[in-house]
């Protein structure tokens, strides 16, 4: 069964260009987002892998792992990555895991039979320090995923994990968070020093509380 918003994520052990990893280890205290791509040596896969590659301090800034994944062998990987470093102009030093058992792909629900029945889709999961799932995302191979996306939602995430807020349409980071329906007015009023814009008794704005 494909995982849900809010389960525990599977750990697992796998080979990857930097070496064998523990999942859980690897993520340690901090977010994770776990990515699946259908093949090496493609052309949007290659892009992908470059942008994120090159927001790799967006990430660590948010205190985040990334991982990639394919069921293509490691010296495919390790060819590959060589091709993205030079025509992404980058640095690939996240692992990419070889998944040729398909393990993680299996636990993930990465394969799509309908889609491809040997491939893994393009899956991204968003997790958080508790190792719940917080966001998946599945794209066909033939669209490239819009990484600032990625990151625009992680920052939401981590707003409501921190102050308990939401995030309204085409947010972005420094832009009015809503107060979710759970919080009364009176209590965000309290809460929030910033002020509170009540527009309606459900629609309730307050500037971002961390800025
Ligand atoms: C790609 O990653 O470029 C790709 C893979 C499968 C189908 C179309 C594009």
């Amino acid at each position: 069964m494909s995982l849900r918003l809010g389960d525990t994520v599977p750990d697992f052990e796998a080979i990857t260009t930097e070496g064998p990893i523990k999942f859980y280890d690897y993520l340690g205290n901090g977010w994770g987002v776990l990515f699946s791509h259908p093949a090496d040596y493609t052309p949007v896969c290659t892009t992908e892998l470059g942008r994120t590659a090159l927001l790799k301090e967006e990430f660590a800034k948010r205190n985040v792992k990334v991982l990639a994944v394919s069921v293509d062998p490691l010296d495919k990987h390790l060819g590959w990555r060589n091709d993205i470093n030079e025509t992404q102009n980058c640095t690939v030093d996240f692992p990419i895991i070889a998944d040729e058992e398909k393990i993680v792909a299996n636990l993930y629900d990465m394969i799509h039979p309908n889609a491809s029945a040997t491939a893994t889709v393009r899956s991204l999961f968003v997790i958080g320090p508790d190792k719940l799932l917080k966001l998946s995302l599945t794209y066909p191979a033939s669209t490239g995923r819009n990484f600032y996306e990625v990151l625009r939602v992680i920052d939401s995430l981590q707003l409501t994990a921190k102050y308990g807020v939401a995030t309204p349409a085409d947010w972005k980071n420094g832009e009015d968070v809503i107060v979710v329906p759970a919080t009364t007015t009176e209590d965000a009023i309290k809460k929030f020093e910033k002020g509170v814009n009540v527009i309606k008794p459900y629609l309730r704005y307050t500037p971002q509380p961390d800025i």
